[in-house]
């Protein structure tokens, strides 16, 4: 008998593990296992005794048989003799295992009490140490969470620290960044007000200039008005070629129309009758007459002088004078500067028509004359017109 653990079936490897998991030490384990081992052993010895017995009684069997075999006659008694022995060695052996089933069964039950109690043993420590460890595990957690909460206090304290902090600091930085934008602003304003400033300057002198302007143009367009009247009358456009006319009339216009051709170093003296009745008149043609006296008087002096318009009456005529402060004529051309083409200026400024056409506008078709005195400083040409209409000239 090495092992007899195989005799307790519940009362494994396993189940002996699990006793020592669920607390019991090893030291109870094995003395439980002794325990079961000595009663099994006690139980074989008893059984070991009994077949020891019933081998003993065999052998008495055997005996009485070859005492039987030996005796005939006794055959039937002895038989009975065996059976009847044979029977109680076998009732007593029946019994004897019977008890020993019985014992063992006990011992079987015995043992799987003892493993269910160790099992209940064990289940209430398992459970007393869960208990335990369910009670520890709470104060840990309880424990924990009033660090966790002191932590967590702490580091709100630290946040709330943290963000009065953050606060005031962009609190300064929002006051800083408020300062530079109302210098950035007063700067653009004295920007803005120095620009408008000078613009306002700008915008006085230009109305200042612009109103020069507006002068100057007003001049120009008095200017312009007055030449336009002026040209309308020389050219007597609008009007009948012959009609009642005031001289003065046509020889304003006339110097109007040349002031450009006038040079600035030569006065133009004025010297009217304004008595003078008007007179019956080819009014463009006279005023051609009058051009033609102007340009050749102007010519004469060149760039300084005075040339004087001066009217009157003679008798049944009304007198124009133009005179010179030129150099005059000398005789010998004084006689020729009514023929067409005569001319003493160079070619391609004069024509030698200007007197010719003059001539026959006054006397020809005015019926009226001219006449020429020259001397050095002070040249006369002298337009002699009827004051009543004349008999048109059928002539020219
Ligand atoms: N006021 C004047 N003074 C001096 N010479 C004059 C004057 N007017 C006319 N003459 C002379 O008479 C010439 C003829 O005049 P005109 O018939 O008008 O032709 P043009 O002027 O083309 O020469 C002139 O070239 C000039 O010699
Ligand atoms: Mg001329």
């Amino acid at each position: 008998m090495n092992d007899n653990t195989d005799l307790l079936p519940n009362l494994s490897h396993e189940d002996a593990f699990e006793m020592q998991m669920r607390g019991y030490s090893r030291r109870q384990v094995d003395e439980f296992i002794a325990r079961c081992r000595s009663q099994i052993r006690d139980l074989e010895q008893r059984l070991a005794r009994s077949l020891d017995d019933s081998e003993e009684l065999r052998r008495d069997l055997a005996t009485a048989r070859q005492q039987a075999l030996g005796a005939k006659p006794a055959h039937e008694e002895v038989s009975e003799r065996i059976a009847q022995i044979l029977k109680l060695a076998d009732d007593e052996a029946r019994s004897q295992k019977s008890k020993a089933d019985d014992d063992i069964a006990k011992q079987r039950d015995e043992a799987q009490q003892d493993v269910d109690r160790a099992r209940a043993e064990a289940r209430e420590q398992a459970e007393r140490m869960l208990t335990a460890a369910q009670e520890q595990a709470e104060r840990a957690i309880t424990s924990a969470r009033a660090e966790a909460e002191k932590t967590l206090t702490a580091s709100r304290t630290e946040a709330e620290q943290t963000t009065t902090e953050a606060r005031k600091k962009s609190e300064a930085v929002l006051a800083s960044a408020k300062a530079q934008a109302k210098k950035a602003l007063d700067e653009a304003t004295a920007r803005a007000t120095a620009i408008h400033d000078g613009a306002e300057r700008r915008l006085n002198l230009l109305s200042t200039r612009h109103g020069e302007t507006i002068k100057r143009l007003t001049d120009i367009l008095d200017g312009v008005s007055s030449l336009v009247a002026a040209a309308k009358q020389y050219t007597q456009l609008d009007r009948a070629p012959h009609q009642v006319v005031d001289v003065h009339e046509l020889l304003d216009s006339t110097l109007v129309m040349l002031s450009g051709k006038i040079p600035s170093g030569i006065r133009v003296v004025k010297e009217y009758d304004l008595s003078l009745p008007a007179i019956p008149a080819y009014a463009a043609e006279l005023n051609q007459a009058w051009t033609n006296l102007i340009d050749n008087a102007a010519a004469a002096m060149g760039q300084t002088g005075v040339l004087t318009v001066r009217t009157g009456r003679d008798r049944d005529h009304v007198v124009v004078d133009i005179c010179d402060t030129g150099p005059g004529m000398p005789p010998e051309i004084r006689e020729r500067i009514f023929e067409p083409f005569f001319t003493t200026k160079p070619v391609g400024q004069g024509t030698g028509l200007g007197l010719d056409i003059t001539w026959r506008i006054v006397v020809n078709k005015h019926r009226g004359d001219i006449q020429v005195q020259s001397v050095p400083g002070d040249t006369r040409f002298r337009v002699r017109l009827p004051v009543t209409d004349p008999a048109p000239s059928v002539s020219d």
